[in-house]
């Protein structure tokens, strides 16, 4: 093999073995992956046995990859466990057949959409904090897990999912534990089979509602309506596998991010006390009552919220880092890369740049409220990824996670009890480990 004119910059021995420790321990990953930054450079390649991804961090390289050059770039490796979990979805999938995929799921899943789930996702987070007790003790990761789960379900395919949560609960957790990060992305052949059982679980589960949606469909008991996910795929013609393939990968997808970025929320309004009063006072004076779903235009008044979501998912982007495989040889930032060579680009380091960012460590909402994209080159904020395929329900979460916390914040006061456990965990998506947990007071105003 000839040797790169322009080889990538690797770390050195000893941020290499902080990466393997990290790949067991998976904290330590995101310190590892930091120092690299510090000490190579905004590209460089992590050299571990069978495991040499490069590493891109800043608007250059995310442009390149998510825009300019995305063509020389393919989403998701052969025999990578994302790729065998959702088949053909459209997360995991190039070319043609992604973007056909992509054009089916887009309408429903449009701004003007997805404000007709408002009231959906005022029920459904309804439906969960009517089970906390006041002045007890709930876990915010569990809580927002069963919140965003019985939203994308019941929003995007019409289902009712509560009754099926408690038995599916465990199922799907094991699903995203089969695509987080771990010893087999250096033996990616290895067998697994522990996971069997659950994923057949959640097949089964995909297989009889897209089954029962057809005879609804047939009978015209349920026709489909604008916003209705389920509803496009069947009426597109796809048949039951390749529907059940875009069902996982947008429950997947659709609720474990959302559920991370309402952790990281509580996490850091929990810790920012004033923040959480300015937070609390603006949805106090916009939304008046407490009976109804917030309309859009109130949401939409809900700025300094929207500030702390977008704080959020810069400091803590639940997913922190975009996979890719090169299709061809290719120069990154410069850098020679060979075909098939792991690419990925840091979401998580992209925010937390010194170069593009004030005091980056820092949560500072009211950051957003000046009009940093003016100063900052595009892509350099990129917590739903960028260009034409970019984050198909980024809208979605938006006008979720504002409706999720306003809801629970105009009925409780939350107080966080373990802010020093919590650390950043590396699972499919980032998460607040080992839990979130607040002391829930119910409010006498709205008592
Ligand atoms: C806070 C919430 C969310 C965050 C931070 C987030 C982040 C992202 C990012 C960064 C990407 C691009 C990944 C890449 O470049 O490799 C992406 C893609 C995607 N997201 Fe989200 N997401 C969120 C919520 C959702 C929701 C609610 C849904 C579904 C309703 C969803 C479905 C998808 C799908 C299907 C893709 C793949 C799109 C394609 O390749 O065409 N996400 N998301």
């Amino acid at each position: 093999m000839t040797q790169p004119a322009c080889p990538l910059p690797v770390a050195d021995p000893e941020s290499g073995l902080e990466i393997l420790k990290g790949l067991f321990r998976k904290r330590s990953l995101l310190t590892a992956l930091t120092l690299m930054h510090e000490h190579v450079g905004d590209v460089f390649q992590i050299t571990m046995p069978v495991f040499n991804p490069a590493v891109a961090i800043g608007p250059l390289t995310n442009r390149q990859i998510m825009v300019s050059d995305r063509e020389k770039f393919l989403w998701r490796p052969e025999g990578d466990p994302v790729t065998r979990l959702l088949r053909h979805g459209v997360l995991v999938v190039d070319g043609e057949e992604h973007d056909h995929y992509r054009g089916i799921m887009d309408p429903p899943l449009q701004r003007r959409h997805v404000n007709n789930h408002i009231a959906g996702f005022w029920k459904y987070t309804n439906d969960v904090i009517a089970n906390w007790a006041d002045g007890r003790i709930q876990d915010m990761l569990v809580e927002m897990r069963k919140v965003a789960l019985l939203i994308l379900m019941g929003t995007m395919f019409k289902v009712e999912f509560a009754p099926d949560l408690e038995r599916l609960w465990q199922p799907i957790l094991k699903a995203i534990h089969y695509i987080s990060p771990g010893a087999w992305i250096m033996w990616s052949d290895m067998p697994r089979p522990t996971y069997r059982k659950s994923l057949k679980m959640l097949d089964d589960y995909l297989y009889k509602v897209i089954q029962v949606r057809r005879g609804e469909l047939a009978s015209g008991k349920m026709p489909v309506d604008p916003g209705d996910l389920l509803g496009e795929l069947i009426r597109a013609g796809l048949d039951d596998d390749r529907i059940r393939d875009q069902m996982l990968t947008m429950l997947i997808a659709g609720h474990d991010t959302s559920t991370a970025l309402l952790a990281w929320v509580f996490y850091l309004l929990g810790t920012h006390p004033e923040e959480m009063a300015q937070v609390v006072a603006e949805i106090d004076g916009v939304i008046v009552t407490a009976d109804r779903p917030p309309r859009l235009d109130e949401i939409n008044q809900l700025r300094y919220l929207d500030q702390v979501i977008k704080e959020v998912l810069r400091l803590y982007p639940p997913i922190h880092i975009g996979n890719r495989a090169a299709a061809e040889d290719l120069q990154l930032g410069g850098y020679d890369v060979a075909k098939g060579s792991r690419v990925m680009y840091s979401i998580y380091l992209s925010h937390r740049d010194k170069k593009y960012w004030d005091n980056p460590e820092q949560f500072c909402p009211a950051r957003f409220e000046r009009h940093i994209k003016r100063h900052q080159p595009p892509l350099t904020y990129v917590p739903f990824g960028g260009g034409p395929r970019n984050c198909i329900g980024a809208a979605f979460a938006q006008v979720e996670s504002k409706v999720v916390l306003a809801r629970i914040l105009q009925l409780f006061d939350l107080t966080l009890l373990n802010a020093d456990k919590i650390k950043p965990h590396m699972g499919a998506t980032l998460e607040p480990r080992p839990s979130v947990k607040m002391l829930v007071q119910r409010r006498a105003y709205h008592a």
